[in-house]
């Protein structure tokens, strides 16, 4: 089975879309002519987004300013998707903090994991049914390399990938044979737009990067193919099987005390 077609009712829902991967994503699902629902909170940018896209592959696109770490806010969008006949989920909106947890800021961690694990949960719960009924979908996680390993001064992010690293793979398996994909998009080092990322930019060889527009590329690919993961970049890959299958014991110490330089 493959995707479902583009058609003029269904959409490609990509949370995370007003920077970064989820800009990426909404661009290549455009160039495949799905028209879309983009949610982030910065809606101006999400507007300008929708514009060029719909000038360029002339789909429809629709923007909801959604901030998804909070319950209430994220309830409408909830109770939209899930009477809409929507053929993709991307569930990519994330952030990271860095430093140990017991300095940050408790009520942002617990945004965090609002945003990166519970309303993934909630999206890919909403729209799951409705794909099921039609017999056909797509959901991409975004999850991260991050989420196979342990990391001190980075918790809460990897408890968060963790999470949704594993809700992918287990729901990709409870799915098999009923038209409905479910690929993980984990991916090390991805070079976006975020002027954020320029501090860690400066800690990490440029080698290891690859960019937003390949990670996207590659993803919607993947998710065609309803491949259980996609780690896009061959460095990428070869440290995303590194950080799985050495001993955490060794690792955390190691890749932990780089995350402290990140935190300071
Ligand atoms: N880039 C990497 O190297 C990398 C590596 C591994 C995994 N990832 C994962 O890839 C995903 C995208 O990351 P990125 O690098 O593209 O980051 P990014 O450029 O910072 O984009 C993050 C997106 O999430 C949205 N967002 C943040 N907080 C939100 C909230 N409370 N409600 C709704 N939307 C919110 C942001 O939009 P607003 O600010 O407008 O709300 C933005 O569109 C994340 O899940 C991240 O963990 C990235």
């Amino acid at each position: 089975m493959s995707l479902p077609v583009p058609t003029s009712e269904n959409r490609a829902v990509v949370t995370g879309a007003s920077s970064g991967i989820g800009t990426a994503l909404a661009t290549e699902l455009a160039s495949r002519g799905y028209s879309l629902i983009l949610v982030a909170r910065r809606g101006d940018l999400l507007a300008e987004h929708a514009q060029r896209l719909t000038e360029r592959y002339g789909v429809t696109v629709e923007v909801r300013a959604v901030d998804l770490s909070d319950r209430d806010a994220r309830a409408p969008l909830v109770t939209e998707l899930a009477s809409r006949d929507i053929a993709i989920l991307c569930n990519n909106a994330g952030v990271a903090t860095f430093g140990a947890l017991s300095k940050l800021d408790p009520a942002y961690e617990r945004a965090i994991v609002e945003l990166n694990a519970v309303a993934v949960h909630d999206l890919t719960l909403a729209v799951l049914p409705g794909m099921l009924d039609r017999h056909a979908g797509g959901i991409l996680i975004t999850g991260s390399a991050a989420g196979n390993m342990a990391i001190p001064n980075n918790a809460t992010y990897v408890a968060t990938k963790a999470f949704t690293n594993g809700l992918s793979e287990s729901l990709r398996g409870e799915l098999k044979g009923t038209g409905v994909h479910v690929t993980l998009l984990a991916p090390g080092p991805v070079r976006t737009d975020n002027p954020d990322q320029d501090d860690v930019s400066a800690k990490i060889p440029g080698f290891i990067w690859v960019t937003a527009a390949d990670a996207a590329r590659q993803s919607i690919d993947a998710l065609s193919r309803n491949k259980m993961r996609v780690v896009p970049g061959l460095i990428s890959k070869g440290m995303s099987v590194a950080g799985t299958y050495t001993p955490r014991r060794i690792t955390a110490p190691l890749v932990g005390s780089f995350y402290k330089k990140m935190g300071s």
